[in-house]
């Protein structure tokens, strides 16, 4: 909010320290994950210097400088920044638009091993991508050794062509992510849009995929559950088929509906 508020967030700063006592208790001992405890440890200190506070915020203060958060501060790299210092990317409209007709759904694959090095390039990519708080409610989970053809055969949609998948990503959401029933579809839109980046960068890499429908079939879910060893509370999204595209299989041809019908200014 411009200009910004003396003192905001009340609502939730509260359960926010709960959270943040438990996450630097726990994963401060996490080597992987010191990046995002910087980041919410360096976000608080900056909240409890800019508001003017009152004795609620003033306590929560003393608990989250007790809690020995000092050393994981850093005011230089983790916290908001001007839209002006971002460092333009070179990629052009063109280009852009180049990559998205490149990439088309591709069920013929060579009989090639994919670097997992490549595949985690491309997961990197789509961990870029929005999600809502930034929750990232989902995992990528790659299968790439001899079990690919049965799960690749457990949703509908992959017959004919479920033998010539070299690799299988399922992305699995996280409903643990959120606390209200209202968010359950949101594993749905931040797996998706996680998918879509994922397999952009993939066509960089010189590889393809096609993307394959996750059916609400409950003798289906429970193969699923079973296959990627799933908790109860997480949910396939989709799955995608990788691999390296063999050039003399074909592409349906997709014909993409117009401008003029798929948009309209209200
Ligand atoms: C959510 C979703 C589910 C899909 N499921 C399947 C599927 O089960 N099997 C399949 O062969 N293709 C599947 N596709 C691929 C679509 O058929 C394809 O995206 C569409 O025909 C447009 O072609 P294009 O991807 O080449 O642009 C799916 C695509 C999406 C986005």
């Amino acid at each position: 909010m411009r200009p910004r508020r003396s003192l905001f967030a009340t609502d939730y700063i509260g359960q926010t320290i709960s959270a943040y006592l438990v996450v630097v208790g726990e994963d401060g001992k996490d080597p992987e994950r010191a990046d995002e405890l910087k980041w919410c440890t360096s976000v608080l200190a900056l909240y409890f210097q800019t508001i003017e506070g009152n004795d609620k915020t003033n306590a929560l203060k003393k608990q989250f400088e007790e809690a020995g958060s000092s050393r994981f501060i850093n005011l230089e790299g983790s916290v908001p920044y001007l839209r002006s210092s971002i460092q333009r990317s070179e990629v052009s409209y063109d280009q852009l638009l180049g990559l998205f007709r490149q990439r088309r759904s591709t069920r013929w694959f060579l009989d090639e091993p994919v670097p997992r090095d490549v595949l985690d390039k491309a997961v990197l990519a789509a961990l870029q991508s929005p999600s809502a708080c930034n929750r990232q409610p989902f995992q990528f989970r790659i299968i790439d050794g001899p079990e690919v053809k049965q799960i690749a055969s457990i949703p509908m949609g992959t017959s004919g062509y479920s033998g010539n998948i070299p690799v299988i990503v399922a992305v699995v959401g996280s409903l643990d992510a959120y606390f209200d029933e209202r968010d359950r579809h949101v594993i749905y839109v931040d797996g998706a849009l996680a998918s879509m980046s994922f397999m952009l960068a993939l066509e960089t890499l010189g590889l393809a995929s096609c993307p394959i429908n996750w059916p609400d079939i409950e003798e289906r879910e429970r193969a699923m559950d079973k296959a990627l060893d799933l908790k109860p509370w997480e949910r396939p999204i989709m799955l995608m088929a990788v691999g390296k595209p063999d050039p003399t299989g074909g592409i349906p041809y997709s014909e993409k509906a117009p401008l003029s019908c798929m948009r309209r200014y209200q």
